[in-house]
């Protein structure tokens, strides 16, 4: 994950920053659950100067990779060690919630109990579930993407019993987790694999 994050993910960057009207989310921060050390968030805070961010990750991140990066944006962004599959903390009152790369790590049910979790916050504070994942586009994607996500929905499969989705997969999960949680967008960048999917209840 050190060499992804420190590599491969920096293509991401730009990508995530257009798919997105970040500067919509100001009432309240943004919570960048599995966030890992935070590589996102800060590179989120950087280019959005009104915006805070809380990174929340089952392991505790902080340390490293904050002390590389200068004081601003770092004071946007705080850490919170959470398991994902625990309630929230109940003093927080999130415009948004953002998952980079961690749904595929699992199955529907896991998935679906995340988001039941997530429901809790999007139904008193009308926060948004932001998404960056693998989306399989069947038939209308270059040949090199499918073989990327058909290749990584047999390892997510192997090592967590976890699968890659296209998109209406992804739609069913979530209309799965609460009948009103709809997607409100979708962003298929080109030269990425990865799609940016919006959810709010609607
Ligand atoms: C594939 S990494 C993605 C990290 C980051 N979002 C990114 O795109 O670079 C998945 C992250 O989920 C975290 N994670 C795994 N299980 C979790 C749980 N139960 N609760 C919270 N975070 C968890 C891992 O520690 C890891 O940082």
């Amino acid at each position: 994950m050190t060499s992804w994050s420190t590599s491969l993910a920096t293509l991401y960057y730009g990508i995530l920053a257009d798919a997105v009207d970040w500067r919509s989310f100001t009432s309240g921060p943004v919570v960048d659950l599995g966030g890992g050390n935070g590589h996102v968030a800060i590179d989120l805070a950087t280019r959005f100067p009104s915006l805070e961010f809380i990174v929340q990750d089952l392991l505790p991140n902080e340390s490293a990779f904050k002390a590389t990066v200068p004081p601003e944006p770092v004071s946007r962004v705080t850490y919170q060690v959470q398991d994902a599959f625990n309630p929230q903390p109940e003093d927080l009152e999130p415009s948004a919630y953002f998952l980079k790369a961690v749904f595929h790590d699992w199955p529907d049910i896991a998935c679906i109990q995340i988001l039941k979790i997530l429901v809790s916050k999007m139904l008193k504070f009308g926060s948004t579930v932001i998404m960056m994942d693998q989306c399989l586009q069947e038939g209308k994607f270059p040949l090199y993407f499918e073989g990327v996500i058909r290749h990584s929905d047999i390892f997510m499969f192997s090592l967590f019993g976890a699968k890659e989705r296209t998109l209406p997969e992804w739609e069913a999960m979530f209309a799965t987790a609460h009948s009103r949680l709809r997607l409100e967008k979708a962003v298929q960048p080109s030269g990425s694999e990865s799609a940016v999917m919006q959810f709010a209840i609607t």
